[in-house]
């Protein structure tokens, strides 16, 4: 197994707002590995880094994401629901991210939002935008939408792709293998040393989410975690410095 790789959830969540351009920022600044971000569609097919469906949380507007055109999108704010210094800040498209990735050689996490309602064009788009700035080796591909992954390994067979859940799986490895994928994302409740070590005897890795608890992350990685999804990567890379 190689070094662990800290992944910045959402960019580095707990300084910046979620998915903007200054939290993915601040995660090359505070030493991150990699990013986690969260995609959709606009209207007329742009792929943007946004959590909700709909707007309101984090982003001005009360409409889906997919009922707007990306003209629209990207007037609204994305920033002032965090702090006043952040006011204006805008939903970045997946190739801005690309470009800050390009820039840092930055390992991504890109996780495919939607269930079954996800538009079917959306795993194809993710894969062009992933081969075109020559990052396929460099991604892995998540979703709690298990069928979007075996849609995205048809399209980009050299893509890492890597299921999402939440509770409890018996045999997580089998349900990645019946999407093609060899990664597991599991939350930190259902990481235990048993099953992270069961899932590296079958051929999955483990990338565990979302832990902001350093001396979780710690006992993660010695349990063998190939991946930390967290929103302060940089006390998960102090309190992991030494392992
Ligand atoms: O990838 C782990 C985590 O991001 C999944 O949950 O809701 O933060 O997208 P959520
Ligand atoms: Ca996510």
């Amino acid at each position: 197994m190689g070094k662990p790789v800290i992944f910045a959830h959402r960019g580095a969540s707990a300084y910046c707002p979620e998915n903007t351009m200054s939290a993915f920022r601040k995660a090359v600044e505070l030493g991150a590995d990699g990013i986690e971000t969260d995609v959709r569609m606009t209207r007329d097919g742009r792929i943007v880094c946004i959590h909700d469906g709909v707007l309101g949380r984090t982003v001005s507007g009360n409409e889906p994401v997919r009922e707007l055109a990306w003209a629209e999108l990207s007037e609204r704010d994305a920033g002032g629901w965090f702090g006043p210094e952040f006011a204006g800040e805008r939903v970045p498209t997946l190739e801005e991210l690309m470009e800050l990735a390009e820039g840092h050689d930055l390992i991504l996490n890109i996780e495919l939002k939607g269930g079954s309602d996800m538009p079917a064009e959306l795993p194809a788009q993710v894969a062009r935008i992933v081969r075109k700035y020559g990052w396929l080796r460099k991604t892995v591909i998540s979703s709690f939408h298990h069928p979007a992954l075996a849609a995205i390994r048809a399209e980009e067979p050299e893509l890492e792709t890597a299921i999402l859940y939440d509770g409890h799986l018996d045999k997580p490895w089998d349900a990645a293998f019946a999407v093609s994928a060899r990664t597991i994302h599991p939350s930190y409740g259902d990481a235990t040393e048993t099953m992270i070590r069961s899932s590296h005897a079958h051929g999955c890795k483990v990338n565990v989410w979302t832990v902001n608890d350093p001396e979780l992350a710690r006992r993660l990685i010695a349990y063998g975690a190939d991946g930390i999804i967290t929103d302060v990567p940089d006390l998960v890379r102090q309190a992991t410095r030494d392992l």
